[in-house]
């Protein structure tokens, strides 16, 4: 089993292997997208909207990044976990950023962290690099930006925006980045992203052209009907799981679950021997209670 490591995901992009990324935030889901062989398993801050149900990702704290995070890690093996820096955890300065990003590492047991924008957060992706957290960055449609964008709305639609991003790219990997995620812009913009860069991008809602790609996992299991342009749904889980809590709840009301075969089919011994309980309540009622109270 070849752990997925920073070094091997730079070594895909040269070797023209293409990386595989969804992400998780418990760890039942970590344990089975390991298992079926993902390479990264991303700890997104989109768990505010996904698992907390907000309108966004802003109110995510480092704290719940740190015990997702932990979660996620203790059911991979193979995958190399990334955990998402939340909103303001690295805007403000240098020192917030390393700060935090060490605590992802520490406390979460992520092997890397991720934090959207480009040259505006470049110093702090050289902290982050220079205490040796490995950063993956993110440019494009960044949802810790919705505000500024007026929406999730796709970026780099113009000659200039493919310029920005490029700018902001190259910024990343002087700064010591080592893969990025581009969000939800033009194919063509991706493809023109992905050759003027040696790091991998990573991408969602970006087309074809990345060195990898991304979904929330939730979205391609269908656990909801979110359904925006680029997620493909691969199953539809709501339509699994309606089915069987129907077929629970019916058989609880007719009387018909749980049967022999789910019940424990013991005759009842007449026990001389107390159980642990009475012999305790037997024991209280030979001591006095005041003194009962002191022994525990
Ligand atoms: O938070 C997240 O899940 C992400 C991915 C969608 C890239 O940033």
């Amino acid at each position: 089993m070849t752990q997925v490591t920073v070094p091997y995901c730079i070594e895909a992009k040269k070797e023209g292997k293409k990386l595989t990324m969804l992400t998780a935030y418990d760890y039942p889901i970590a344990k089975l997208l390991d298992e079926a062989g993902i390479d990264i398993l991303l700890v997104g801050d989109s768990l505010g909207m996904v698992i907390q149900g907000n309108p966004d990702t802003l109110s995510v704290t480092v704290d719940q990044m740190i015990y997702h995070t932990r979660l996620v890690a203790r059911g991979v093996k193979r995958a190399l976990v990334i955990a998402d820096m939340p909103f303001m955890s690295f805007q403000v300065s240098a020192v917030d950023a390393v700060k935090n990003a060490g605590r992802l590492i520490k406390e979460g047991k992520a092997s890397a962290v991720k934090l959207e924008g480009g040259r505006e957060v470049s110093a702090q992706v050289r902290s982050i690099v220079n205490a040796g957290i490995p950063v993956m960055g993110h440019l494009g449609l960044t949802p810790q930006s919705v505000n500024k964008f007026g929406g999730y709305k796709v970026q780099a639609k113009s000659e200039y925006g493919v310029k920005q991003i490029i700018a902001d790219a190259r910024s990343l990997e002087k700064a010591g980045a080592f893969s990025i995620v581009l969000e939800g812009i033009p194919p063509e913009a991706a493809r023109r992203v992905t050759e003027s860069i040696e790091i991998p991008t990573i991408g969602i809602g970006a087309g074809v052209n990345c060195d990898g790609q991304v979904l929330v996992t939730y979205d391609m299991l269908g656990f909801s009907d979110f359904a925006p342009k680029f997620v493909k749904r691969y199953f539809n889980i709501k339509e699994f799981v309606t089915k069987a809590v129907k077929a629970y709840s019916e058989e609880v009301i007719q009387g018909k679950f749980p049967t022999e075969e789910y019940s424990y089919n013991i005759e009842i011994e007449d026990r001389e021997e107390p159980d642990v309980f009475e012999k305790t309540q037997e024991f209280k009622r030979n001591v006095d209670e005041e003194e009962f109270d002191t022994l525990f």
